[in-house]
């Protein structure tokens, strides 16, 4: 098998990764993906770094085995903590996390500088975001806000609806509404990166909390184009094929395929969920 042929490996702490997943196989639609969701172990959003570091580093191994060309940390959690550390180990291939090309996608899109992020607590307690901005744009003003709840509701599957809004209000009406905060009003942020691997679900919610004229970077999307990027320019993008998916996880297959298959907006059946063991 040349080196083209061989699959992308994709990891997150579980089924959230799948978003990031769909956004890449829509961006390359010929390559195969290995995607493995450590549903064991989840959620990475709470736990400390020195934890997130040994998962990440345990999934990175565990998706090396399966001869990948490229690894993408879907999660951002994950690849908040954990990017340098698993680059450091698995060197012999491009290893991409979510935040750079988030930040990067933020940076180009606001005009004041004034950039929000909603993540997991680890991520905002981390401050890798907030870093990547700053590093590319040194008059940015990040406002970063951990936003668990969402998580939640994304797995219950209640994206729209009374409770997703009454949720949504409740993290980004301090920031974003002038009524709620007179401060608000001039300044608030024009731009908003989802910087959690499910916020893309609810992000007909997250619009109609922040307004129109918010601009909404979704690291999934942003993402998929830098590995669509990354792996033309190292001459490793797969010239033919029609795609493929093998699907991983660490614990709970019925629960991966049901839940995941709102990620990924088609049907899993739990038979195509292998459990693997880290
Ligand atoms: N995948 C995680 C992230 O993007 C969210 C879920 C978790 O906390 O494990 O940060």
């Amino acid at each position: 098998v040349s080196r083209l042929d061989s699959p992308i490996g994709v990891f997150d702490s579980g089924v959230g990764g799948l978003t990031v997943l769909k956004a890449l196989a829509a961006q390359l639609p010929r390559e195969r993906f290995v995607y493995l969701g450590d549903t064991a172990r989840l959620p990475y959003g709470t736990k400390s770094p020195e934890t997130v570091v040994r998962y990440a580093l345990q999934a990175a191994e565990a998706l090396a085995g399966y001869g990948v060309k490229c690894l993408v940390i879907a999660c951002n959690t994950a690849s908040a903590v954990g990017l340098a550390a698993v680059s450091e180990r698995i060197h012999d291939v491009p290893v991409i996390g979510v935040i750079e090309p988030g930040a990067e996608a933020a940076c180009l899109a606001s005009r004041s500088g004034h950039i929000a992020v909603i993540a997991t607590e680890g991520t905002v307690r981390g401050g890798a975001y907030q870093d990547a901005i700053v590093r590319r744009r040194t008059d940015a003003r990040v406002s970063a806000l951990p936003a668990p709840l969402f998580v939640a509701l994304a797995e219950e599957g209640l994206c729209r609806g009374s409770i997703a809004d009454s949720v949504a209000r409740h993290y980004l009406d301090p920031i974003f509404n002038p009524l709620f905060n007179s401060r608000a009003g001039k300044s608030h942020p024009d731009t908003l990166v989802l910087g959690c691997t499910h916020f893309p679900m609810l992000s007909d919610t997250i619009r109609a909390a922040v307004g129109p004229e918010v601009r909404i970077v979704d690291s999934a999307e942003t993402t998929a184009r830098y590995v669509r990027r990354t792996l033309e320019s190292a001459g490793l993008a797969a010239r033919s094929g029609e795609g493929g998916l093998r699907l991983l996880a660490t614990d709970a297959a019925d629960r991966f395929a049901r839940i995941g298959a709102r990620f990924l907006e088609r049907p899993i059946g739990s038979h195509e969920v292998e459990l693997v063991d880290l």
